[in-house]
């Protein structure tokens, strides 16, 4: 096997790599993990791709990941719901939960560029014309006027500059080779079809379905324009991503995929949507996206198909709110030096609401904070600030904090008209007002300081063995 090296950024691997070498950088080992601890629903009987499959992942998307082996009309399987929450997030990315966003941060600090190999696992089959049809794709929601490929991790490249990209898209299936892609305009691939159709092109574009989950969370991160997510992606693994080269154009693709459809976006060529779920659990009309074309598919011998259920469901839900609060910590930690972890909460769709934690804050800090979020990600509505002893990821602790920590007319900050992203359920002529809650101590506030009321730490051990013998079973 040989393997050519991409252009570096950051610290870079320079060797050589097969599939055999290094770590499995596929989605099975997940799959696997989750099955040997009974959180792997494998089911057998057949499942109609229209709402039915949907109707299974809606049931189940808070309790276990689903195979569906048979669907009707089809002889792929299916599987979904695998990143529903911080737990599975961590054993995805291999590290305790607490290291989620370090090991995020990281990756964005300490890229590692991938290599490319040759006969790449994702490339076994190859399927030319119609290739859409071969897919049992499901529609997922009533209102919604098509079936949708929800899993689409599209990858690339800038046709200005050559810098790659990796990020989520839906496609609408309009025919066997045919689909309307829905970008927001701001969005970096957006950005780049339209550089294309400028230029009179198409731009040359990469489907992937079921790659590895780190590869997946990698490609959710708020990066610049041209810092391409797959060398995050390196730094998650601790290797380089093995990638290969698409059929009929230059656009890597990890290797180890499940499959790849290659194809085209056409800027140019405008599509009206209909209605469609967004991460708020409602829908939205956005009036039209753009066409995308497709060339050829190429899948694993055995490929299943990645479905990841749309809407205010736990993954969709999760996928995007981890990145999303890494990518805010990047842009805290540079003006807040004592931020501390920053979480996008499930409440707030896991995409409106943030909660920083800041470390013995100083006077203004906070609203900072609030500033700098909204100009971060122009999704973010509503930001709490909260001490470093509040968790920002328990919603009851930040709760608590707002009620005990904050004088209303002293902490909260509204300011009416930012821009609002455009699936902004309350958004009017693409504004929005946005809230600050500083639920932070202030050392004027009380004489009796903050410390909670509890026994003191000897007590607590001295109870904790004891428990440990009388109910080893529970972790006190
Ligand atoms: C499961 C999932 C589906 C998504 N679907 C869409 C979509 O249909 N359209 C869109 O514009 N963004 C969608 N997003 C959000 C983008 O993928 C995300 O904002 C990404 O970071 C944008 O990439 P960029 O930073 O390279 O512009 C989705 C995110 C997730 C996690």
């Amino acid at each position: 096997m040989t393997s050519d090296v991409l252009p570096m950024t950051g610290h870079a691997a320079n060797q050589s790599a097969s599939v055999s070498q290094g770590q499995d950088q596929s989605c099975r080992s997940m799959l696997a993990a989750l099955a040997a601890q009974g959180e792997l629903l494998v089911v057998d009987q057949e499942i109609d791709p229209v709402f039915d499959l949907s109707a299974l992942l809606s049931l189940t998307h808070e309790t276990c990941a689903v195979q569906a082996n048979r669907i009707k009309g089809y002889d792929m399987p299916v599987f979904g719901n695998l990143l529903a929450d911080l737990d599975r997030i961590a054993m995805a990315m291999n590290v305790p939960r607490e290291n989620i966003q370090s090991a995020l941060l990281g990756s964005i600090k300490t890229p590692i560029a991938p290599v490319v190999i040759d006969n790449p696992p994702v490339q076994e089959k190859l399927f030319e014309g119609g290739v859409l049809a071969h897919l049992p794709v499901p529609t997922f929601f009533s209102q919604e006027t098509g079936p949708y490929i929800s899993a689409g991790l599209m990858i690339a490249r800038d046709p200005e500059t050559g810098l790659g990209n990796a990020s989520y898209a839906r496609l609408k299936i309009l025919g066997p080779n045919e689909a309307l892609i829905g970008i927001a305009p701001n969005h970096h691939l957006a950005i780049m079809a339209r550089k294309a159709a400028d230029k009179g092109e198409t731009l040359p574009f990469a489907v992937v379905l079921g790659a590895h989950p780190i590869i997946q969370l990698a490609a959710c991160l708020y990066l610049g324009l041209g810092d391409d997510e797959m060398h995050c992606a390196g730094a998650l693994f601790g290797e380089p991503v093995r990638m290969a080269r698409c059929r009929t154009s230059d656009i890597l693709v990890p290797a180890e995929a499940e499959i790849v459809i290659e194809g085209q976006i056409h800027a140019d060529k405008t599509i009206v949507e209909g209605l469609v779920s967004e991460y708020h659990g409602m829908y939205e009309n956005y009036g039209t996206g753009v066409l995308a074309t497709f060339d050829c598919m190429t899948t694993r011998a055995d490929a299943m198909m990645q479905v990841i259920l749309p809407g205010y469901h736990a993954e969709h839900i999760y996928l995007g709110a981890v990145p999303i609060a890494a990518s805010l910590k990047a842009q805290l930690a540079r003006v807040i030096l004592n931020v501390g972890e920053v979480a996008v909460t499930a409440s707030g769709c896991g995409r409106n609401n943030v909660v920083v934690q800041i470390n013995r804050p100083r006077p203004g800090q906070a609203r900072r904070a609030m500033a700098v979020c909204w100009g971060a990600v122009s999704i973010i509505k509503n930001v709490t600030i909260v001490d470093a002893d509040v968790d920002p990821w328990d919603l009851n602790a930040v709760e608590l904090a707002k009620s005990t920590r904050m004088r209303a007319e002293r902490d909260i900050l509204i300011i009416k008209d930012l821009p609002a992203d455009r699936s902004e359920p309350q958004e009017d002529g693409f504004m929005v007002a946005k809230v600050g809650y500083d639920a932070t101590c202030r050392p004027s506030d009380r004489k009796e300081g903050y410390d909670k009321a509890a026994p003191p730490a000897a007590s607590y051990e001295r109870m904790r063995a004891l428990l440990a013998d009388a109910m080893p079973e529970v972790s006190f």
